[in-house]
């Protein structure tokens, strides 16, 4: 149980190379939305993300090529899959090497949230107390290891990160 003591901060996931959110929310959300709901949150967020205005969300997204574009769909549907209590099968990078040089902010991790995730997830089908109690405090959580702490990278540290 080494691994687990090292790693209280984001629970006692499998040693996949991550650092932060993995198997930080609640267990129950990917019982009782299955892979195929997963899936289609995934497919929204990517959608939506790709259409969302740079202003608000930032030029990262614009900047990534259809090889890459795919990676990131794969890659998050297993990191949301396995957060939330489906086989953990995430082996993408750490959320701090994920975001390293894109330079997102706060306001623009604030808008991604509000903006692309709870919208798809609410198109999906997924009820507004399961968003709220379920979805929303494993990505919105300002502590050590958080994948709030870990995505910000640029601008003024959310207060609550180290
Ligand atoms: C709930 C918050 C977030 C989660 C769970 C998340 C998760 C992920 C994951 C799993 C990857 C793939 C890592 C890999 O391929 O190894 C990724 C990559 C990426 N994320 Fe995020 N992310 C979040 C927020 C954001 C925000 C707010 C932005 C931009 C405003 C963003 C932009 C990107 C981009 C552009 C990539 C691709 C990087 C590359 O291929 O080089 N992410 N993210």
């Amino acid at each position: 149980m080494a691994a687990c003591t090292l790693f209280f901060t984001v629970g006692c996931g499998p040693m996949t190379g991550t650092d932060a959110g993995v198997d930080a929310g609640p267990q129950t959300m990917f019982a009782k939305y299955g892979a195929a709901g997963f899936t289609a949150v995934n497919n929204k967020i990517i959608e939506k993300a790709l259409a969302a205005p740079t202003a608000s969300v930032g030029t990262s997204f614009q900047g990534l090529t259809d090889a890459q574009k795919m990676t990131l769909s794969n890659n998050l549907a297993a990191f949301l899959i396995q957060a939330y209590g489906g086989p953990a099968n995430y082996t993408g990078k750490t959320m701090t090497a994920a975001h390293t040089g894109l330079n997102i902010t706060e306001a623009q991790y604030d808008y991604f949230i509000s903006d692309v995730v709870v919208p798809a997830l609410s198109e999906s089908g997924v009820t507004m107390a399961d968003i709220t109690t379920g979805f929303a405090p494993a990505v919105t959580e300002k502590k050590a290891g958080s994948v709030k702490c870990a995505t910000v990278q640029s601008g003024t540290k959310p207060t609550g990160c180290p």
